[in-house]
C-alpha cells in the first residue's frame, strides 16, 4: 500500500502518509502555460495498493482528470488496485435527470473514474447516498460521515439554550444525528424548488427561537442563497445568536460577508474544502482511521 498525492493534495497527502506510516509516492507537477497539467509519478507501483487522494474543488474538471491520468498510468505500471480519496467529491449533485437528454453528470463522473482504472472511491457527506450508491455498481463506493467530528465540537460549544435549524428536510437525519445526546433541540424549514423555473423559496413554518442561540445546518453551500433565505426568517423572530455549521463550504467569500453583515456571529465549515474565512473542523483523522481501519 502507498499513497500518491494529486496536486490538489500535496500536504493532506503527506500528512496522512506520516499519520499512518504509509509509504508516500512523490508527484512531479507543473501546469504549463495553456494551463494543461504535467504529472509523473516518483516511485515503484508494480502488484501494489495505491491510495490517490485528491480534492476535487476548486478547478472540478482538472481535478477529476489529473485523478484519471494518475489512475490509468498507475494500471499501465501494474498497480494491483488503485483507490481515491477525495474529500469532496464535485458533481454529485447532479444526480438525476430533470429534463430529456440532461446529463446525469455525477453518474458519468463515477463511470470515468471506474473507466480510468479506479476501483474504489472514498468521500465525505455526499449529497445524495442513494444515488451514489447504486450508480456504477461496478466501482466500490464509501461515503464517510465528518458529523461526528461536527458532533464532538457542538458538544463543548452548546447549551440548552442552542437549536439546530436545517433549511430543508433533506438534512433532517443529520439534524436528528446532530440533537441526539446533545440539550439541544431542532426543526428543519421547508424549501421549495419550483419545477419550471428551478427557483427556490422558502416557507416559515412558524418556528419560535426569540432568545435562542441558532445555529443554521446544511451539508453544503455554494452560491448561499439556501442559507441566506433561512437567516432571513430566523433573524425575524431575534434569537439571541447565529452560528452557521456546514460541512463543504463552496461558497465565494463574498457569501460570508454577506453571513457576517447581517448578523452571523460564527461560520463554522469542515476542511473537506479548505478556507481560511471560516473556522474549520479537520477531517484528516477521519481520513486516516477509514484507511487504517480499511487497508491497514
Ligand atoms: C440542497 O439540497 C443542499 O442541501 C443545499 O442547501 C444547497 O445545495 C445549497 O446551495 P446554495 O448555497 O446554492 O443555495
Amino acid at each position: 500500500m502507498k499513497i500518491l498525492p494529486g496536486p490538489a493534495s500535496i500536504e493532506l497527502s503527506k500528512k496522512i502518509a506520516k499519520n499512518l506510516n504509509i509509504p508516500y509516492l512523490n508527484l512531479e507537477y507543473k501546469q504549463f502555460t495553456d494551463g494543461e497539467s504535467y504529472l509523473q509519478i516518483d516511485g515503484e507501483v508494480n502488484d501494489e495498493e495505491i491510495i490517490i487522494i485528491q480534492n476535487t474543488f476548486p478547478n472540478q474538471e482538472k481535478r477529476l482528470l489529473e485523478i484519471m491520468f494518475l489512475s490509468a498510468t498507475l494500471k499501465e505500471y501494474n498497480a494491483s488496485k488503485v483507490h481515491v480519496f477525495t474529500p469532496y467529491l464535485c458533481y454529485a449533485r447532479a444526480d438525476r435527470r430533470r429534463k430529456e437528454m440532461e446529463i446525469i453528470s455525477h453518474k458519468v463522473t463515477l463511470e470515468l473514474l471506474y473507466k480510468s482504472g479506479v476501483d474504489s472511491i472514498m468521500t465525505f457527506n455526499v449529497h445524495n447516498k442513494e444515488a451514489f450508491t447504486s450508480s456504477v455498481p461496478e466501482l466500490e463506493k464509501y461515503d464517510i460521515s465528518v458529523l461526528p467530528l461536527i458532533k464532538k465540537y457542538l458538544e463543548s460549544e452548546t447549551d440548552d439554550n442552542y437549536t439546530i435549524i436545517g433549511p430543508d428536510k433533506g438534512v433532517s437525519e443529520e439534524l436528528k444525528y446532530l440533537s441526539d445526546g446533545l440539550d439541544v433541540s431542532y426543526t428543519a424549514l421547508e424549501k421549495y424548488r419550483d419545477s419550471v423555473t428551478h427557483e427556490i423559496s422558502m416557507r416559515d413554518i412558524g418556528i419560535d427561537v426569540e432568545n435562542k442561540d441558532v445555529i443554521l445546518f446544511d451539508d453544503i453551500i455554494t452560491s448561499g442563497r439556501t442559507a441566506l433565505d433561512a437567516f432571513r426568517i430566523i433573524l425575524d423572530k431575534r434569537p439571541k445568536s447565529l452560528t452557521f455549521v456546514v460541512i463543504h463550504a463552496l461558497a465565494k467569500p463574498e457569501v460570508f460577508v454577506k453571513m457576517k453583515e447581517i448578523g452571523v456571529h460564527k461560520i463554522i465549515s469542515t476542511n473537506t474544502i479548505s478556507r481560511t474565512d471560516t473556522e474549520q473542523i479537520d477531517v484528516s483523522s477521519a481520513i486516516s482511521k477509514f484507511i487504517e481501519d480499511k487497508f491497514l
